[in-house]
């Protein structure tokens, strides 16, 4: 399940891996984490299919558990590739796995919501939505976090219009 979103898009959100509803559907966040990152999105005046959503791992790790190192780097090209194609302008980690490889070593709760600038792109580290799932706490934070993004992506710049084939085509 390598993501979903158009060929173009400004904003990049890197999840995790797929869990089991993902790998039925070949959609990313589909189950509960995906309901609240709707909401997530709506509360900035986003809808979903204007932004890609892309995850570390490709494939469902067993039993959802955590990704392994292997996986990650085995899945590595191909993230890289997707991020140069899309080429977004604001990317938002979504949990600790896609935060490490802008973030190395660094805690989520120390760096949540502070972007960074990249290879011309800014990064921006936030909670998993499923956090929030299990840690009502976290729900403000993660609310807090994504209200700075359209400030970020105004700062950002938008991508130079592409031709209206390319961008409404769906690169999953
Ligand atoms: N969690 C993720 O990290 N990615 C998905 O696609 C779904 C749930």
């Amino acid at each position: 399940m390598p993501g979903a979103g158009p060929a173009r898009a400004d904003i990049m959100l890197i999840g995790e891996a797929p869990g089991a509803r993902e790998d039925e559907s070949g959609l990313p966040f589909v189950g509960p984490s995906g309901r609240f990152l709707d909401e997530l999105l709506a509360g900035i005046g986003l809808s979903r299919d204007t932004v890609y959503i892309a995850n570390v791992v490709k494939c469902r790790p067993p039993a959802n558990r955590d990704p392994e190192p292997a996986e990650i780097e085995a899945c590595e090209d191909y993230l890289d590739r997707q991020i140069a194609i899309v080429d977004p302008r604001v990317i938002v980690t979504l949990g600790r796995f896609s935060m490490a490889r802008w973030f190395p070593g660094e805690a989520i709760s120390r760096v949540h919501g502070k972007p960074k600038h990249a290879a011309g792109r800014t990064v921006v580290p936030m909670y998993h939505p499923a956090a929030a799932l299990h840690r009502g706490d976290l729900r403000p934070v993660i609310q807090a976090d994504f209200a700075t993004l359209p400030a970020l992506i105004a700062a950002a710049g938008t991508t130079e219009a592409a031709p209206p084939t390319s961008n409404t085509e769906q690169l999953t």
